[in-house]
């Protein structure tokens, strides 16, 4: 069976073969050694097994500025958000343009993959938050991140040589050519993407069944590398989504796995960079609900939706579908949309993640409207545990 096109037609690897990996490894402990922290590791590995085809490696300048200004690579293939490795000058300053240089865990000192240095250049990261996040203020939590970097970046093709190896849930890690294989073995012509940091509410439930109405399967496919401190973290994300998969989806048309990227809380541009990447892990379609990879009051609710008009449906190559706010409303006895339920705002049930976080942490469910019973026991276990850390 034919599965759809990676991004770029060609799924990208860069994950050293295990016959080769020992020979390397001694070449590489000779190179420089360039510290980097989880989420340069986790970058690194997306890019080695082709989560983030067609990149090669971290952005060179001309493309940076061409992802920056037109939101493509300089070849003109779409992509929105930068892919970059900063380093401290005083690493840089030893750098020379051609040389390899070994990429080392910073906390376990491991090699993590080896870079070939082509680009060094120095960025305006003001301009950068701008174009990127649409705005600069400082407490935008992806604005936090980039600030916190050096604005000297050092682009050029990677090898990855170790793969950093989750703590729990391993068995819920698949590589793009995995999941590719899964879905045509199971006979899936179309899969829905879902991108998610949080757990899963009767909203999000709502909009991925509409979406599996139309499409053979879903892909639930929850992010969890870093993301703000404030989210639910991702070891009881996943216990949730265990159990609502458990309770309320059928087995052979869900299947989970995670995307082990760090949030960028970029809204409409991350949702661009989500879409392509679920595209090369097989996905044919993607849900865009309301705003998307959002954080506070910095995009519009539709936002996300608007940017992928600036494509044209061949240079996505995965279809997006588009989601209205959705909620519980209780004269419909149901949830909808606005494009669904006729009632007036005193008849839907919406809560603030705030809201919900305060129910949980006092060991409250939220209404089961909002969240199955299941879901929320989960979370207020989750929440107990943390709070005791
Ligand atoms: S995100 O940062 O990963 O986008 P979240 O996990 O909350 O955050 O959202 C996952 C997906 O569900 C996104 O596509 C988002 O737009 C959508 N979504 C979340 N809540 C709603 C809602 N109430 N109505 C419609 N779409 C929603």
């Amino acid at each position: 069976m034919t599965t759809i096109l990676p991004h770029g037609g060609q799924l990208i690897q860069r994950i050293v073969k295990e016959e080769e990996c020992d020979q390397l490894l001694a070449q590489a402990q000779q190179w420089k050694q360039i510290p980097i922290n989880t989420w340069t590791i986790s970058d690194l590995d997306l890019i080695g097994v082709g989560a983030f085809s067609p990149l090669e490696g971290f952005m060179e300048e001309a493309d940076y500025h061409s992802v920056l200004e037109n939101m493509r690579l300089s070849n003109g293939t779409v992509w929105s958000i930068p892919i970059t490795l900063a380093l401290d000058e005083s690493i840089t300053s030893t750098l020379q343009i051609g040389e390899q240089v070994a990429l080392v865990g910073e906390q376990d000192g491991v090699i993590y993959g080896t870079l070939e240095v082509r680009s060094i250049y120095t960025v305006d990261q003001q301009q950068e938050a701008v174009k990127i996040f649409k705005t600069d203020d400082p407490e935008h939590p992806g604005i936090q991140k980039l600030f916190s970097r050096s604005s000297i970046y050092v682009g050029g093709p990677i090898q990855v040589l170790k793969r950093p190896q989750p703590e729990k849930f391993g068995e819920f890690y698949f590589d793009p050519e995995q999941t590719r294989k899964i879905f045509a073995d199971k006979g899936w012509k179309t899969v829905v993407g879902f991108q998610t940091r949080n757990p899963v509410h009767r909203a999000h439930e709502y909009i991925q069944k509409s979406a599996m109405e139309i499409v053979d399967a879903l892909f639930l496919n929850p992010l969890v590398g870093e993301t703000k401190s404030d989210d639910v973290p991702a070891n009881v994300r996943m216990r949730s989504y265990l159990v609502l998969l458990e309770n309320y989806y059928p087995k052979d048309r869900a299947f989970l796995g995670v995307f082990p990227a760090a949030m960028r809380y970029a809204g409409p541009r991350e949702a661009i960079f989500h879409a392509m990447v679920r595209k090369n892990y097989g996905c044919t379609h993607f849900i865009v609900g309301r705003d998307h990879a959002g954080v506070g009051d910095y995009y519009g609710t539709y936002e996300a939706q608007e940017i992928f008009t600036n494509f044209t449906a061949e240079e996505l190559g995965i279809t997006p579908l588009f989601f209205e706010h959705s909620f519980f409303c209780t004269k419909c006895g149901n949830m909808a949309s606005s494009k669904t339920c006729p009632h007036s705002k005193e008849n839907h049930l919406t809560l603030s993640g705030t809201k919900v976080r305060a129910l949980l942490r006092d060991g409250q469910c939220p209404p089961p409207e909002f969240t199955r019973p299941e879901v929320a026991e989960v979370l207020i276990e989750g929440m107990a545990e943390h709070n005791k850390l």
